[in-house]
């Protein structure tokens, strides 16, 4: 029996994108209804164009047979150019490799630059670019080309071509590479998923193909566009609620004392700096209170309409209050060594974890990173980041939202740190085990996304 993937009957194929859901044909104008009460139209002249046009109602139908229908016009072929160049423009097209009435890959434009209707020629050395990034999302396996104006769905029928879409342009040499039909490997080299050897971009290797990909899904409209209908959207937990310290147990700490002397702005931004080493002098309970108070205690005397947001004085999109605040105390005179948890609403700490081996080796971890020898930094703020709580929000946003609240936090840290005397440094990469042993906290609740070193008071 031939195999289904490889029937030479097998072309580019298209119809109408599923966010249009009816096209009302009427004497050389048609009306597509889409998705989200929006409307588009179309107009021709032609008798031929309009009987393509009506060829789009049947369900699917091969881009080579409309080409060549097209071509018979007696413009020979512009005006179902121009609606095909609209259709293209607005990704009002669905496409795939397979026959009109079967699907084998599906091809899914997410610009409206795509434009597959001209032929790669066939001796054209083609590979996939190694920024490609292969995931399986909603049942389905789906692979990213970079610069691809698509996102290719493998659909299970046509998983077997997966191994040779891979090593596409490999080595041609080698018996074992599995070779891709030519006409799958034509389809692919139309969209853009395979491209000539040498077309991408000197700065490519700039990039690891999954920060690539992280950065497409976050800042491009068309991947987004996918994102948000993810069928996942509807599974995100709901976490409403804020997380607190018991009250029996927790530590207060002192508020921002008002009288303590104030440092112009621009005093402080002109002086801050980033400094790595505990003094001599440790640091207090007092300030550890006063920094906490301005950066991350909530601000509860704005008036909120939903109990659940969470004002800070520091911004953060939604309010949601997904980034929490620990303090890993090392030296800091009032309190004892330990993991903490800041509760924002009574300002005070409740205790996490005792003084042990994962503390030790988290301001190890921590000190390591700042290249101070056997010195340890009298205390490391953690900020952790409950993803569901922004995902109920901005599914598909949340992780981009969550580091940019990281730097904002950073920075407002390094401010208040400033101002009070002390010695402050943002650490950018740490080992989240840390936190998930200190907690003991599945990182899909909650996983720590920054830690931030402070010190005792710069002598003089
Ligand atoms: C996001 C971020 C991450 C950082 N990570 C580290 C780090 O891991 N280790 C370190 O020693 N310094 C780290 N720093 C401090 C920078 O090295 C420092 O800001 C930079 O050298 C400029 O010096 P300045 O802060 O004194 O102006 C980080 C700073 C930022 C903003």
């Amino acid at each position: 029996m031939q195999d289904p993937i490889a029937q030479d009957a097998d072309t580019l194929c298209f119809g109408l994108h599923p966010d249009v859901t009816d096209l009302v044909v009427a004497d050389r104008q048609a009306a597509l209804h889409l998705t989200g009460d929006l409307r588009s139209s179309l107009e021709w002249n032609l008798e031929q164009t309009g009987l393509l046009v009506r060829r789009l109602r049947t369900g699917g139908l091969a881009l080579d047979d409309w080409l060549d229908q097209a071509a018979s016009a007696s413009d020979g072929g512009a005006e179902a150019g121009d609606i095909l160049a609209f259709l293209l423009r607005g990704r009002l097209l669905i496409w795939w490799h397979g026959t009109p009435d079967r699907r084998e890959l599906i091809i899914e434009p997410v610009r409206g630059s795509f434009d597959p209707t001209t032929p790669v020629d066939p001796g054209t050395d083609l590979t996939l670019s190694e920024l490609a990034v292969v995931s399986h999302a909603d049942g389905e396996v789906v692979l990213n080309e970079p610069l691809a104006p698509v996102v290719l769905r493998i659909l299970p029928s046509a998983l077997s071509l997966l191994p040779a879409i891979l090593a596409c342009g490999r080595d041609p040499d080698d018996p074992a590479v599995p070779v891709l039909p030519p006409a799958v490997r034509d389809t692919l080299a139309r969209c853009g998923v395979l491209r000539p050897r040498d077309a991408d971009a000197p700065f490519a290797a700039a990039w690891t193909p999954w920060e690539w990909w992280l950065h497409h899904q976050l800042r491009d409209d068309g991947h987004l566009r996918r994102v948000l209908a993810s069928s996942r959207r509807a599974k995100v937990p709901r976490v409403l609620e804020r997380q607190v310290a018991p009250r029996e147990t927790a530590t207060p700490l002192p508020p921002r004392a008002q009288a303590q002397a104030k440092v112009p702005f621009d005093v402080v931004m002109e002086s801050r700096r980033s400094l790595r080493e505990p003094t001599e002098t440790p640091l207090t309970r007092d300030h550890l209170g006063s920094l906490l108070w301005s950066v991350a205690r909530y601000r509860d005397d704005r008036p909120a309409p939903d109990p659940a947001l969470a004002f800070r004085n520091i911004p953060l999109a939604g309010a949601l209050g997904e980034i929490e605040f620990y303090v890993a105390v090392h030296r800091c005179e009032g309190l004892e060594r330990g993991f903490y948890f800041y509760d924002g609403t009574d300002h005070v700490l409740g205790s996490v974890a005792e003084p042990g081996e994962a503390l030790d080796a988290m301001l190890k971890d921590v000190a390591k990173r700042l290249f101070i020898g056997d010195a340890i930094p009298d205390v490391v703020v953690v900020l952790s980041t409950r993803q569901a709580r922004l995902s109920q929000k901005y599914y598909g946003g949340a992780y981009r939202l969550t580091l940019i609240h990281v730097g904002i936090v950073y920075e407002a840290l390094y401010l208040a740190a400033t101002e009070l005397g002390l010695s402050p440094c943002a650490v950018g990469f740490a080992d989240i085990g840390h936190f998930a042993r200190l907690t003991g906290r599945h990182p899909f609740a909650e996983t720590s996304i920054g830690e931030f070193a402070l010190s005792g008071p710069v002598a003089g």
